[in-house]
């Protein structure tokens, strides 16, 4: 037995003098907040010894502080440790992290560290935790334990293996410290808002602890309580705060103290289902047959149906199933769902549609990409060895309709074609289909609709954003459009989108209005009082942290550019996408600087206020590719076919003096356009 208070004596006293003997340069890489807990606590952005010694004064000798310092020394001088091991995590992953803890597909966040005795019990409590929603993170021991066992580690399990010690175990606390300070406004140094902040359990986080620390590791561990973090330990601990629990218990009672209460009710399918796995991926080997992608006919479809023609939780297969198909083919598939309910319209289609995406992916064993005519759809072996058929992913699908839409849902029938002639026969109907959507959303303009519809989803983390999303222009995490967000506001009127008026025009280009301005104001709690929809440089709209692409302004040459998230080197702006990120979030609105999706990109009023498309002088290669056709048409509409090839990307400029080069050799008219300040 370790007695926790002795323990945390002696590691502290440990933890202190490793401090003293502290030297070299200290920094983690990809990320804005330098050493994030010492950043948060104290404001000083550690870059070596000496600075972290300052650093640990200024923050009281505070442990976390020490062991994050420590820690980080050890990892710069042994390096990476490689596969499965994640080490420290990139700001750009914790965005991405923020997203899933607002929409609540992650409800909380545990770390495990120790050595199980019993590696089945703790396989058991990795897949609770990943039924219940939470995201798990793994240090020391427990990784090669649960690998024996063959459970699969990763951030795509919702198990992240963070490193071969409990140390490892800081970079738990260094992700909440960055929670706090991109979406909680948590300013660097404020340690008492990050406390007021951690109380508050927006970020709800636990820890289970296994036998086996040292007396440093305990102290650490233990400084995660000032976080308001439970510590539940499993036994080989006595006295101190930790509260004990068996291990089959030890997940239950966490979340019991978390409050966060989950009911999964179990789809009797022969296969996991749980948005735990819908990050993964399953490789051509791991494959046993897969429709579409290209590689045979495939599409999906949800229709509103009258209620008689629905029958419940009834699924068809049309076509050979599982068993006569041969292993490792592409084989055509239709999926096609039929909803009935008294609240459902039509208009909704597309909505639900959508979700077809997320439910197959809950599968252990069935993953799912695109939409409409372009999905790709795989089964993996283990699942049919295991017993899965077709008809079971229509089973998932309709069970999983029902229980995220009751209210909307009052029947729900799905069928499966796997018949060629059948599918290439169908296929012309839902061609129509999608015809008739396209055509409703493409003709609506900005000027056509007396309202805007507001989103505060991201407010959980970024207390002051607002999204305002016109039909012209999408969300900036480019999840939401303009239906989007008034279905959305039907079906929950209460919810987090809100019609927003826009009465008032203040001025046309920039997309200002009194409504949005009034609006905008109430909902950032006082802190925003005017927003121009259309402007980068001037009141542009605040950023949570989901934003798919920014767009900043580069004065040297009186043009914007625009960086999207995938994209990972240097930009003209002397920036990386991370380091953009990491300067403007939070939902703070900086001049010059918007959030933006994609999609806007294509859009009539996209940088209208600065004068519209002819300002947009750089992009990635890789995006400028994938909005190639549709930017080629928008520009040709507008009669500025020509402006395409004279938009550089990475092959033609890293630097902004070759940017400038670039642009007077193509005669780029950004160049000649009005000055921007
Ligand atoms: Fe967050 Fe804005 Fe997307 Fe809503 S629309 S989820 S607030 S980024
Ligand atoms: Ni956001």
């Amino acid at each position: 037995m370790i007695d926790i208070p002795r323990a945390v004596e002696a590691g502290g006293a440990a933890l202190a003098t490793a401090m003293a003997s502290l030297d070299g340069p200290l920094a983690y890489e990809e990320t804005a907040y330098h050493l994030p807990i010492s950043f948060a606590v104290t404001g000083t952005p550690v870059t070596d010894a000496d600075s972290a010694r300052a650093a640990y004064a200024a923050s009281g000798e505070n442990p976390l502080v020490a062991w994050e310092c420590v820690r980080a020394r050890r990892a710069n001088e042994s390096g990476p440790e490689g596969p499965p091991y994640t080490g420290f995590i990139p700001d750009a992953e914790i965005r991405k992290l923020g997203y899933s803890l607002v929409d609540g597909s992650i409800l909380g966040l545990c770390l495990i560290v120790g050595k199980p005795d019993n590696a089945d019990v703790a396989a058991a409590l990795c897949r609770e935790l990943q039924e219940k929603y939470m995201l798990t993170f793994l240090a020391g021991p427990v990784v090669p334990v649960l690998q024996e066992a063959h459970v699969r580690v990763g951030l795509e399990y919702r198990l992240v293996p963070l490193g071969s010690t409990p140390s490892h175990g800081v970079h738990f606390a260094d992700i909440l410290a960055r929670v706090a300070m991109m979406f909680g406004g948590v300013a660097p140094g404020d340690a008492a808002r990050l406390l007021a902040y951690a109380a508050e359990r927006r970020a709800r986080a636990m820890v289970i602890a296994f036998p086996g620390l040292s007396d440093e590791e305990v102290a650490c561990v233990d400084a995660l309580r000032m976080l308001g973090i439970p510590i539940l330990q499993t036994g080989g601990y006595e006295g101190g705060d930790w509260t004990a629990t068996e291990g089959k218990d030890a997940v239950r009672a966490g979340m019991d103290l978390l409050g966060i209460r989950v009911t999964v009710t179990a789809i009797p399918i022969p296969m996991g289902c749980s948005p735990a796995f819908e990050g993964k991926s399953i490789r051509k080997e791991e494959m046993y047959v897969e429709f579409g992608g290209g590689r045979s006919p495939a599409f999906e479809l949800l229709r509103m149906k009258d209620s008689s023609e629905v029958e419940d939780g009834r699924v068809t297969v049309i076509g050979p199933e599982i068993e006569e198909l041969k292993e490792g083919s592409a084989v055509p598939l239709a999926i096609l769902v039929d909803v009935a309910g008294k609240n459902f319209r039509k208009d909704y289609e597309p909505v639900l549609e959508r979700r077809i995406h997320n439910f197959v992916n809950y599968g252990e064993g069935s993953w799912h990409t695109a939409q409409r005519d372009l999905i790709w759809v795989r089964v993996s072996k283990e699942a049919v060895k295991n017993g899965l058929r077709i008809e079971h992913l229509g089973k998932l699908l309709a069970a999983k309709f029902r229980m995220d839409f009751p209210d909307l849902l009052d029947a729900v029938q799905v069928t499966l074609v796997t018949d060629l002639d059948e599918v290439e026969r169908l296929k012309k109907e839902a061609d129509a289909v999608y015809e008739e959507r396209d055509a409703r959303i493409r003709g609506m303009k900005d000027e056509d609709v007396d309202v805007f519809y507001s989103c505060t989803l991201c407010q959980t983390f970024a207390p002051d954003h607002v999204c305002v999303i016109t039909p012209e222009r999408p969300a900036l995490c480019g999840a939401i459009s303009w239906l989007d967000g008034r279905i959305a506001h039907e079906i929950s009127p209460a919810g987090a989108n809100q019609p927003v008026k826009k009465e008032g025009l203040i001025d046309r280009s920039g997309g200002e209005f009194e409504g949005v301005n009034r609006f905008i104001k109430k909902a950032s709690h006082g802190a925003v009082d005017r927003c121009r929809l259309y402007a980068v440089v001037e009141y542009p709209m605040t950023a949570c942290g989901c934003f798919e692409a920014i767009a900043l302004v580069l004065p040297e040459v009186n043009g914007i550019m625009v960086v999207n998230r995938e994209y990972k080197g240097e930009t003209p702006s002397g920036m990386t996408f991370s380091t953009l990120a990491g300067t403007i979030g939070g939902g703070a609105q900086t001049p010059g600087f918007a959030g933006i999706s994609k999609g806007y990109l294509l859009s009539d009023r996209f940088l209208q206020a600065e004068g519209g498309i002819e300002r947009l002088v750089w992009l990635p290669a890789a995006l400028k590719e994938e909005l190639a056709p549709r930017l080629k048409a928008k520009l040709a509409e507008r009669g500025l076919a020509d402006l395409f090839d004279k938009i550089a990307t990475e092959h033609e400029a890293n630097t902004i003096e070759e940017l400038m080069a670039y642009l007077e050799s193509v005669g780029h008219p950004a160049l000649a356009m009005k000055e921007l300040f």
